[in-house]
């Protein structure tokens, strides 16, 4: 069917070095990259607003059991991060997700991932310019020049919805100080926008400058985040890790997207190939080496947050700065301050990253027709995708004026795990095909004929003894299947989905032989989906809705694939 029409790789890697024909080809864009430079860009895009704020709520929701979701998550990435690296070493151009869907499931599974991953960079570049302003006003209200206290007012650095909720102080003083224009209060997040202009601006001057403060950047919020966990640790009291999971394993799921949120961005790299001084080699590479030190990172940040103080403390947007000025010393509350800068830092580098990525996603979808030829277009003197860089700052900027942190974060994760469900399901499909395309990196093939059915029966038999009363609850009465969290009948539909799906993999497994370690990314990141929250999951829906009305009404027609092979076609039957 030609909505499923398939790209070979030769020609992706031939198109990619031609561009548009107009010289605007990947031969023009500098290969500057190491190995170096992409993990610690890795490290840049990962390290960010989920760890130095998201990671709040997450623990106060699940206590210091959080920990387990730190390493459930970061498996199910490493898993994933497997089958990117083994795509990236395969197709080595700028595409990421959607150029690997192109190759693996054809055209409008491209589209849809490319459309996707709009969430991922641009959506998530919005929740972290907004924590970013939060930071850096927090940060700005320190400062005194000698009796002056700097101050930026709440209504130039807060969302209007926050604002007209009134739900905490900072919100109820921007509602009420708000100049208005009539009955509509000006109320807008002003250095979320100005910062992402800053971002886009350094980003369009060229790849050298972003990789320069990229490096600079890591090494300092790698520096601070060292220095928390050294000092933290001193002031840990082991009492407060118990109990250990207060409100039960549901406590902790329900942390799920700000968890996912915090390991976003070791894939955000493979968006630089045509950068790279040897991508097959230097990608995988980097993103395991970005990935196990931030989980490395991860798991003693949270461990020394939920140690210092008591976990139902943690509800605040800026949890590591929290924990320091709360404690009765100078030295205490000088590191507040410095943990405050570094959030600055490291929120800034995963806003420069992200904004890399998104252009670079957009030039491959127009090289083959499915945007306008403009999105690929290369700016003569710097090199880089011009338009899109331009666009993506002002997709990112204004709505970051407006929207709300939380709303932003959820949706950012459940489209990157959409994401990294077909990038893992892309490579069972090519470890089942003798025909497959070549690749310096290969996921190592281990047999998934019994080891996966024997993971659901385990599964089953695990959550039927150890959660008898929830799954009873689940299946008959059905509003409680934990100590905290109420299900309505709605909410269920994941979980069915997630435990259907299981067994149909399993079943599969069993028949094809499926890849093991693809397949466990794929299971681990589809459950983690079906923790995402009903209400996400429809915003998801309906996006992917407006997505595809695009491609029907622009791509499908553009696309150059299309276009080649109904040319084909008339030739063959002129003939
Ligand atoms: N992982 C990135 C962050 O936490 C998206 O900011």
């Amino acid at each position: 069917m030609s909505l499923f029409r398939k790209k070979s790789v030769d020609v992706i890697i031939k198109e990619a070095a031609e561009g548009l024909g107009d010289g605007h080809g990947s031969g023009e864009m500098k290969r500057i990259l190491t190995t170096r430079d992409l993990t610690f860009m890795g490290i840049a895009a990962i390290v960010g607003a989920g760890i130095f704020s998201t990671i709040g709520g997450a623990s106060y929701a699940g206590g210091p059991g959080i920990i387990l979701l730190f390493l459930f998550v970061s498996v199910a990435c490493g898993f994933s991060a497997l089958c990117y690296a083994e795509f990236a070493s395969m197709v080595p151009v700028s595409g990421s997700a959607y150029t690997y869907s192109y190759v693996a499931f054809g055209e409008i599974i491209a589209w849809i991932i490319g459309w996707d991953l709009l969430m991922e960079y641009a959506i998530g570049n919005i929740a972290v310019a907004i924590s970013w302003s939060d930071y850096f006003t927090s940060l700005v209200n320190h400062i005194h020049i000698g009796s002056y206290a700097l101050h930026v007012p709440e209504y130039l650095c807060t969302d209007y919805w926050t604002a007209k909720g009134q739900a905490s102080e900072e919100a109820r003083l921007a509602w009420a100080n708000a100049p208005a224009i009539g009955k509509f209060k000006l109320i807008c997040d002003l250095p979320a926008f100005l910062i992402t202009v800053l971002i886009t601006r350094i980003i369009y001057i060229g790849i050298k400058e972003s990789k320069r403060s990229t490096n600079a950047m890591v090494v300092l919020k790698l520096g601070i985040i060292v220095l928390v966990m050294v000092a933290g640790a001193f002031y840990v009291d082991t009492k407060n890790w118990s109990p250990f999971l207060p409100h039960g394993i549901r406590g902790v799921l329900s942390g799920t997207a700000a968890v996912f949120f915090s390991y976003i961005g070791f894939d955000a790299i493979s968006t630089t190939a045509e950068e790279c001084k040897n991508p097959q080699r230097d990608l995988p590479r980097a993103m395991f080496y970005s990935l196990i030190i931030c989980t490395i990172v991860f798991v003693a940040i949270a461990l020394v947050l939920t140690g210092m103080v008591s976990y139902d403390k943690l509800n605040v947007g800026d949890p590591l700065a929290f924990v320091f000025g709360n404690i009765q010393s100078k030295f205490a509350h000088t590191l507040a301050i410095i943990i405050s800068v570094g959030a600055v830092i490291a929120t800034a580098s995963v806003l420069l990253v992200f904004q890399l990525g998104q252009p670079r996603i957009w030039m491959s979808m127009s090289r083959d027709g499915l945007l306008p030829p403009v999105f690929a277009k290369m700016h003569p003197k710097y090199k880089t995708p011009s338009f899109s860089t331009i666009l993506t700052g002002v997709v990112v900027g204004v709505p970051a004026l407006f929207l709300n942190l939380d709303e932003v974060v959820n949706l950012t994760s459940v489209g990157t795990l959409f994401a990294f469900v077909l990038v893992c399901g892309g490579i069972v499909k090519f470890h089942n095909d003798k025909n497959r395309p070549q690749s310096k990196f290969k996921t190592p093939y281990i047999s998934g004929k019994w080891a996966v059915p024997v993971l659901f029966i385990a599964a089953a038999y695990l959550l039927w003894t150890f959660n008898h009363e929830s799954v009873v609850n689940f299946f008959t009465s059905g509003d409680k299947i934990g100590p905290v969290m109420r299900i309505s009948v709605s909410e269920k539909v994941p979980y069915i989905g997630f435990g259907l799906l299981f067994f149909i993999t399993a079943v599969l497994s069993f028949i094809n032989k499926y890849s093991l370690i693809p397949i466990m990314g794929f299971l681990c990141c589809t459950y983690l989906l079906s923790e995402s929250g009903t209400t996400n999951w429809q915003r998801f829906l309906l996006w992917l809705l407006v997505g595809l009305s695009i491609y029907f009404l622009y791509g499908y027609k553009n696309s150059k694939l299309g276009l080649k092979m109904k040319a084909a076609m008339l030739k063959s039957s002129t003939v």
